[in-house]
């Protein structure tokens, strides 16, 4: 059953190149409610931990590098369908294959600096949900 609810990221590059403010007015106008958010920065440990199970491939340690570089905003939104259609409102993971209109054809820069994270299934965001916030944190 779905949960209603996806965890993101506004990764480093989107950070460092301002664009904080234009992505969250793309999220809540395509109708996400913030439910919990906050600007903080992964430890090593915590981007290994996170990223664990894309530990055995050749990006790891360049995406783990990345993610680690700078602050990130981490989020979760709730709407109807959330994973599948914040999915849709990020598009492909590599930019050059994202859709117009999307946040990452919009502002990413490559396929490992890619502007947001968004979880790929409900399983997956509830985990990645409960890695950054607690429950008192969650409105
Ligand atoms: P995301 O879906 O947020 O989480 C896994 C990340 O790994 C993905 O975004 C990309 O940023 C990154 N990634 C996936 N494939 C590659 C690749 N071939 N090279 C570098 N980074 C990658």
């Amino acid at each position: 059953m779905s949960t209603n609810r996806t965890f993101t990221m506004i990764k480093p590059d989107a950070v460092k190149n301002g664009h904080i403010g234009a992505i969250l007015e793309k999220i809540t106008a395509a109708g996400f409610k913030i439910v919990a958010m906050k600007y903080t920065q992964l430890s090593l440990r915590d981007a290994q931990e996170f990223y664990g199970v894309h530990s055995e491939r050749p990006f790891f340690g360049e995406l783990v590098e990345f993610m680690t570089s700078g602050t990130i905003v981490a989020a979760i939104l709730e709407k109807e369908n959330a994973v599948e259609d914040f999915r849709a409102l990020i598009g492909a993971t590599n930019p050059a294959d994202a859709a117009e209109g999307t946040i990452r054809k919009m502002f990413a820069t490559s396929i490992g600096e890619n502007a947001v994270h968004g979880s790929d299934s409900d399983e997956n965001a509830a985990i990645e949900g409960s890695f950054h916030f607690s429950g008192r944190e969650i409105y």
